[in-house]
C-alpha cells in the first residue's frame, strides 16, 4: 500500500504493480494535488548542483539518466504524454554579480566533470535570441531537460490501473496498524473528517509513506525512523505564448532568482519562490512580482506573455534537504519522501529503489546515503 498519490507515490506504485505486487494507493485529494501538481518539471541536476551536495548530485544524475527510458515506457504503456524534453538548460547571469556567482558554479561543475560550458553574452544570445543584451554570460548545461509533472501524474495513475493497481481518493491515512512489531495496514478516515472520526483499517503487508510535506505529520510519523519533513513553499506562475508570438526560449532558462520552462504547446512555467512558511499555500503579490521581475531581467519578452494563473505548493524537505528513501524501523514500513526540489527528476529512480526493496533486490547504490534511518534518534526539522 502506498500513502500519497503524487509523482513519487504513483511511480513507486506503478513499478510495484508492474512487478506483480497487489498495490493500493491512498490519496487524500486527487492524484498530484500536492507538490507534484505545482512542480515545474525541471530534470536539471547540473543546473541545480550545489556546493557540498555531491552525493545528492550523483543521485540526481543517475535519476536524470533514467528519464528517457522511464518516459518512453510510461508513454507506451498508457498512450499518454509526459512532456519529456531534452531541452538543455542555460543558467543566465543578469549582471556582473550574477556572473561572479555563476563562474564559481561553473568551476564546480567542471571540477565534477559535468560538461557544462561557459558562454559569453553573445554566444548565449546566439542560442537564445530573446535573452537581454544586458546579460553578463551563461552556463550551458546540455544534459538537463524537463517534463510536465501534471502530465506525468496523469500517465502514472493510468499506468498503475493498467498494471492492475488501485487508486483510492478522498481518504486520509491517520495511523499505522501494527501487530507483533510489523505493519498490518493503515488506519484511514474520510478526508476532512473531524478529529476522533471513526477509523477504517485498510490491511496491507507493506506500507510506503510517500505523502510529501505531510509524510511525518501526526501518528503516521511516529516510526522512530520517520524523516522529519518540513514544507518549503514554492510559488509559480503559469504563462502562455500569445498567438502569433514567438516562445521566449527553447532551453530551460535558469537564473539565481528564477527558472522558466517553455513547453512545446506554448505554455510557459515561471518558478519558483522558496519560502519557509509552514503549511501556507497562499499565492502572494510579492511572490508574483519577484518572479516576473527576475524573468524580465534576462528575458524582457517574458512581460509580453499572457498571465494564465499562479500556484503555490509545498516541497517536502528534510533537515539536509536530501530525500529519505528506504525501510522504516517497523518491519514492512517504507519511506519515500523529502525529495524537496528534486521530486520529479528522482521519481524514476525512487520507484526503482522501492520496487527493488519490496522484491528482495538491492536498490540503486546511489541511495545508500539517503536512508530514513539517518534521522533515527531525532533531528529537529
Ligand atoms: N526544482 C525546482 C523547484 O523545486 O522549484
Amino acid at each position: 500500500m502506498v500513502v500519497g498519490g503524487g509523482a513519487i507515490g504513483l511511480a513507486c506504485a506503478w513499478r510495484c504493480a508492474q512487478a506483480g505486487m497487489s498495490v493500493l494507493v491512498l490519496e487524500r485529494e486527487a492524484p498530484g494535488a500536492g507538490a507534484s501538481g505545482v512542480a515545474a518539471g525541471m530534470l536539471a541536476p547540473v543546473t541545480e548542483a550545489s556546493f557540498g551536495e555531491e552525493a545528492l548530485l550523483a543521485l540526481n544524475l543517475e535519476a536524470r539518466a533514467a528519464w528517457p527510458g522511464f518516459a518512453a515506457e510510461l508513454e507506451e504503456a498508457t498512450a499518454l504524454p509526459t512532456g519529456y524534453l531534452d531541452s538543455g538548460a542555460l543558467v543566465v547571469a543578469a549582471d556582473r554579480d550574477d556572473a561572479e556567482e555563476l563562474r564559481r558554479l561553473h568551476a564546480f561543475q567542471v571540477e565534477l566533470g559535468l560538461g557544462a560550458e561557459w558562454l559569453t553574452p553573445s554566444a548565449a544570445r546566439e542560442r537564445e535570441p530573446a535573452l537581454s543584451p544586458r546579460i553578463a554570460g551563461a552556463i550551458h548545461a546540455p544534459q538537463d531537460g524537463q517534463a510536465d509533472p501534471r502530465a506525468v501524474v496523469r500517465a502514472l495513475a493510468a499506468g498503475l490501473v493498467a498494471a492492475g493497481g488501485e487508486l483510492r481518493t478522498g481518504v486520509e491515512a491517520v495511523g499505522l496498524e501494527t501487530a507483533g512489531g510489523r505493519v498490518g495496514g493503515v488506519q484511514v478516515v474520510p478526508a476532512g473528517a473531524a478529529d476522533g472520526a471513526e477509523r477504517e483499517v485498510v490491511p496491507a503487508t507493506s506500507v510506503l509513506i510517500a505523502a510529501g510535506a505531510w509524510s511525518s505529520a501526526g501518528e503516521i510519523g511516529s516510526d522512530p525512523f520517520a524523516p522529519p519533513v518540513r514544507p518549503v513553499k514554492g510559488q509559480l506562475l503559469d504563462l502562455r505564448v500569445r498567438p502569433g508570438r514567438r516562445p521566449p526560449a527553447r532551453h530551460l532558462i535558469r537564473t539565481p532568482r528564477c527558472y522558466l520552462l517553455t513547453r512545446p504547446d506554448g505554455q510557459v512555467v515561471l518558478g519558483a519562490t522558496q519560502e519557509e512558511q509552514g503549511f501556507d499555500r497562499t499565492v502572494t503579490a510579492d511572490g508574483v512580482y519577484r518572479l516576473l521581475e527576475a524573468a524580465w531581467e534576462v528575458l524582457p519578452d517574458a512581460g509580453e506573455l499572457e498571465l494564465v494563473g499562479a500556484r503555490a505548493g509545498l516541497r517536502p524537505a528534510t533537515p539536509d534537504n536530501a530525500p529519505a528513501v528506504g525501510a522504516g524501523d517497523v518491519e514492512g514500513l517504507l519511506w519515500a519522501t523529502g525529495h524537496h526540489r528534486n521530486g520529479i527528476v528522482l521519481a524514476p529512480l525512487t520507484a526503482a529503489a522501492i520496487a527493488a526493496r519490496l522484491s528482495g533486490r538491492e536498490p540503486p547504490a546511489a541511495f545508500a546515503p539517503f536512508g530514513p534511518d539517518r534521522f533515527a534518534g531525532g533531528v529537529a526539522a
